[in-house]
């Protein structure tokens, strides 16, 4: 078979760049390891910058974000047994909206429904040949991982876009990349309980790391700093409920809700960069050509704006002949992947616990408090937030 464009992977890249597309007559297919009940349920990021909101409103899948996504001015920092809000709006003019993952893959799955096409689920791609070729060849297996009828398929493209993710197959082994690693791990939680804050609360505790988020007006979400080696079986929820109640405490008797946990799973941390997201005719964008540390709340939103890019050069290509911006793709998408790396690190930085690390201990907090008390310096930590970095 044949298309214009192969997405490989319907992540939020994915499905993002195949309505950009189809909405200007580009013919795409999007082909994903997973089924689409575990790519519906699959719980991730929660924060969306207002450029990410605008990108799912201009294709038609953000009438259900509008509707029940959680507009935010602000969040807090808590630490030192206090809290400190952030706000958001009056230093940037600009605010957040929280709204899972799953919750913008759904709608962007169901946009592309609704628009005649499908999404070609449990079709795992093994290779993508002939990239510096007019014709790539995107070579996939029906069954998902295990697929008995090991036949391969081959796909012939114009382009491909390896929306894969960071275990993806599209970016090449051998490419050149930039790596740190983090000594600790997230261990995250969904609770059917009503938020016990109207606002995100980022906390940084000697015990390590707490964050409060949510989901919905009965659903919380909530992250603790834990070893990068953590067994799940040694967090029964009393313990994580508990360690939760130490991290978020305050002094002023601040009263955390707790109740069913519904979904636990610990995320490793690293920052990656790929050296370039594009080799001839296939083009990375995402996860598969970077990862953040997910302190900064930026990984979704820098698979978004690539997503974006992307798209707009290709309909560049297929409209005008016009190769310049997809000359110009991988540099221009860069330029605002490191300001995230740079930011999403130093976040991480700021609030979690290094082992035997007393002096920056004692340096975090003195940042902190200077965030908290410098117009100058909390507006940099808003900004960036929001993604108003001029990127
Ligand atoms: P993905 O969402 O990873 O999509 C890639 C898709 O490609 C997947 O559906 C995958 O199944 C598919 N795929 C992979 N290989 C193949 C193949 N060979 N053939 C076909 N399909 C394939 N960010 C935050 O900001 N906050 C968080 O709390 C947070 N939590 C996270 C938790 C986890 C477990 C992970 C993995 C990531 C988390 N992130 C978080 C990061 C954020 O979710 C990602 O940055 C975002 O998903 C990137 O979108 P993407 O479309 O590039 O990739
Ligand atoms: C969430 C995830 C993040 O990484 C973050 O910084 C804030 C919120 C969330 O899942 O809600």
């Amino acid at each position: 078979t044949r298309t214009q464009v192969g997405i490989v992977g319907a992540g939020p890249a994915g499905l993002l760049l195949a309505q950009l597309l189809h909405r200007q007559g580009i013919d795409t297919v999007v082909l994903e390891r997973q089924d689409e009940a575990y790519v519906r349920a699959r719980v991730r990021a929660g924060v969306l910058e207002p450029g990410t909101v605008r990108a799912l409103k201009a294709v038609g899948a953000g009438d259900r974000m509008l509707r029940e996504g959680l507009v935010h001015g602000g969040f807090e920092l808590r630490f030192g047994g206090r809290g400190h809000r952030i706000a958001m709006d009056e230093l940037t003019g600009e605010s957040i909206t929280v709204y899972g993952q799953q919750e913008v893959v759904a709608d962007l799955i169901d946009a592309r429904r609704a628009a005649g096409e499908t999404v070609e689920f449990e079709a795992t791609v093994t290779e993508v040949t002939g990239t510096d070729t007019a014709t790539p060849v995107i070579h996939y297996r029906r069954g998902g991982e295990t697929g008995e009828a090991a036949e391969i398929h081959e796909l012939h493209c114009d382009f491909v876009a390896g929306c894969d993710g960071f275990h993806g197959v599209c970016r090449p082994p051998q490419s050149r990349s930039y790596e740190r690693d983090y000594p600790f791990a997230w261990l995250g939680i969904l609770a059917a309980v009503p938020p016990s804050s109207d606002e995100l609360i980022y906390a940084r505790h000697d015990r390590g790391f707490a964050m409060h988020s949510m989901r919905s007006p009965s659903v919380s979400r909530f992250y603790l700093q834990v070893a990068p080696d953590t067994d799940l079986a040694e967090w029964p929820d009393e313990r994580i409920w508990k360690e939760l109640r130490i991290r978020l405490s305050t002094d002023d008797g601040w009263q955390l809700t707790e109740g069913e946990v519904t979904e636990k799973s610990v995320t490793g941390m690293r920052s990656f960069v790929s050296d370039t997201m594009r080799h001839g005719r296939l083009l990375l964008a995402g996860d598969a050509a970077h990862i953040v540390p997910p302190t900064g709340a930026k990984g979704l939103n820098l698979a978004v704006s690539d997503a974006q890019l992307l798209g707009e050069s290709l309909i560049s290509w297929y409209a005008d002949g016009d190769e310049g911006p997809l000359a110009a793709y991988s540099d221009t998408c860069l330029r605002r992947v490191w300001r995230a790396q740079d930011f999403s690190s130093w976040m991480t930085g700021l609030l979690h616990r290094r082992e035997g690390a007393e002096f920056e201990q004692r340096a975090q907090l003195a940042q902190l408090a200077y965030i908290c008390r410098s117009t100058a310096a909390s507006t940099m930590l808003a900004e960036n937030y929001v993604g108003a970095t001029g990127m």
